[in-house]
């Protein structure tokens, strides 16, 4: 079985451990609880193919970034999310995108990379567009880009596939 190595990224209460904890273990955390780190693991299998995921939930907080060039240099593949209901977290994105860039030496086209725009359940709240949001990963250079909600799972194991093809094509 294939090891594949995921890394979450993305501002301070976005989402990033909901998503993980919804997509490995099925359930949805209500409470905010910031990460310093955790690695989760998850058997899958796509069409005859079985992988093994580990995905790396990082710290958004101010803290604890300091870690977050070695996350980058290993891992394969790399979730973005920002809140649909927070325009700071997704204008921080692009920093975010940099940093992969500077780390692993390469393109944003040759990087296996997919932004998330969480918390799309909060219709009412939201402060991204759709329209936005997909303009910019456009303009960045085709990256893929999706709504989500850990709370409704909406788009979830989606947005986890969808980066495994790409680690296995780019
Ligand atoms: P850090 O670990 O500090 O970087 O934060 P994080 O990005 O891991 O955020 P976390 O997953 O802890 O979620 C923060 C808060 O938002 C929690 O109260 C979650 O329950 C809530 N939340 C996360 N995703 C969603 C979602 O899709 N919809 C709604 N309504 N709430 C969400
Ligand atoms: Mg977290």
């Amino acid at each position: 079985m294939l090891n594949l190595k995921i890394v979450l990224l993305g501002s301070g209460s976005v989402g990033k451990s909901a998503i993980t904890i919804q997509y490995v273990n099925g359930e949805f955390v209500d409470q905010y609880d910031p990460t310093i780190e955790d690695i989760y693991r998850k058997a899958i299998e796509m069409g005859n193919d079985h992988f093994m995921l580990e995905i790396m939930d990082t710290a958004g907080t101010e803290t604890f970034l300091s870690m977050r060039d070695l996350y980058i240099r290993n891992g394969q593949g790399f979730i973005l999310v920002y809140s649909i209901t927070a325009k700071s977290t997704f204008y921080e994105l692009e920093a975010m995108k940099d940093q992969v860039c500077r780390v692993k030496e390469a393109p944003v086209s040759k990087i296996p990379m997919i932004v998330l725009g969480n918390k799309c359940d909060l219709e009412p709240n939201r402060q991204v567009s759709s329209k936005d949001a997909e303009s910019l990963c456009k303009k960045w250079g085709d990256v893929e880009f999706i709504e989500t909600s850990a709370k409704t799972k909406l788009n979830i194991s989606q947005a986890f596939e969808q980066l495994v093809k790409q680690i296995r094509t780019k």
